[in-house]
């Protein structure tokens, strides 16, 4: 076992991607693989993951709002998180998997919506001033590919499944340079691959990090 992931300290993991770039199937197949290795295996979302944070993710997908609100709320259902799954689930020496974390408020709400990232940098030091997640994997695939997966399975799009193609295409460059600046947290996987492929590279850094 990697010594700087021991089981005392736990693992934390995030899946990001625009909307449509499969990230569900991948956490299924990643928390099936800690499952395998002998981990207690925690899955979680953003924003939700607390009774708190499902009621927040309730208004935020579906309420319009401020686009400042927007983004402070995202961090408060992630104070929540952190102090009541997250952490805790850690300190056990759980395996994390979540479903988007900060780089999401990056992506989406400076890179999508063109708020200033420094007032994330200090909202960030604000709620997880000494957490990052140990590994992020960003799905990554063309918004016009995304958006033909998304009309083939949701009926009931919500408020950021609704935006336009353009929206989507400054998410994905806001994902891509953060990769770039990550020093290796961020991993970006090419998802326009079959689910198998995108499957097999995931479970084989999984295995190259924390096995
Ligand atoms: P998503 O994770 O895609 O869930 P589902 O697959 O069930 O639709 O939906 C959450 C949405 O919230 C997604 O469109 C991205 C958005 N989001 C932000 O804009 N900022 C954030 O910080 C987070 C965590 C999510």
């Amino acid at each position: 076992m990697n010594l700087s992931h021991s089981r005392r300290q736990g693992c934390f993991v995030t899946f990001e991607g625009i909307d449509g770039a499969g990230k569900s199937s991948q956490i299924e197949a990643a928390s099936n693989w800690a499952r395998d290795a002998g981990w207690e295996v925690v899955r979680s979302r953003e924003p939700g993951g607390t009774p708190l944070g499902e009621k927040l993710r309730e208004l935020l997908l579906h309420e319009p709002m401020h686009l400042e609100t927007e983004a402070l709320l995202m961090f408060a259902a992630r104070r929540e998180h952190l102090a009541e799954v997250i952490e805790p689930a850690l300190a056990r020496g759980a395996f994390v998997l979540c479903d988007r974390f900060s780089d999401a408020t990056y992506a989406y709400q400076h890179g999508g919506r063109g708020l200033d990232a420094a007032k994330f940098a200090v909202l960030e030091q604000w709620v997880h001033p000494a957490r990052q997640p140990d590994l992020t994997f960003v799905f990554d695939v063309a918004p016009e590919i995304a958006a033909a997966r998304l009309a083939g399975g949701r009926a009931d799009a919500d408020k950021f499944e609704r935006e336009q193609q353009d929206f989507f295409h400054r998410v994905r460059q806001a994902y891509l340079d953060r990769a770039a600046a990550s020093a290796g947290r961020i991993v970006v996987i090419d998802a326009s691959n079959s689910i198998d492929d995108v499957c097999a590279a995931v479970l084989a850094c999984l295995q190259e990090r924390f096995a």
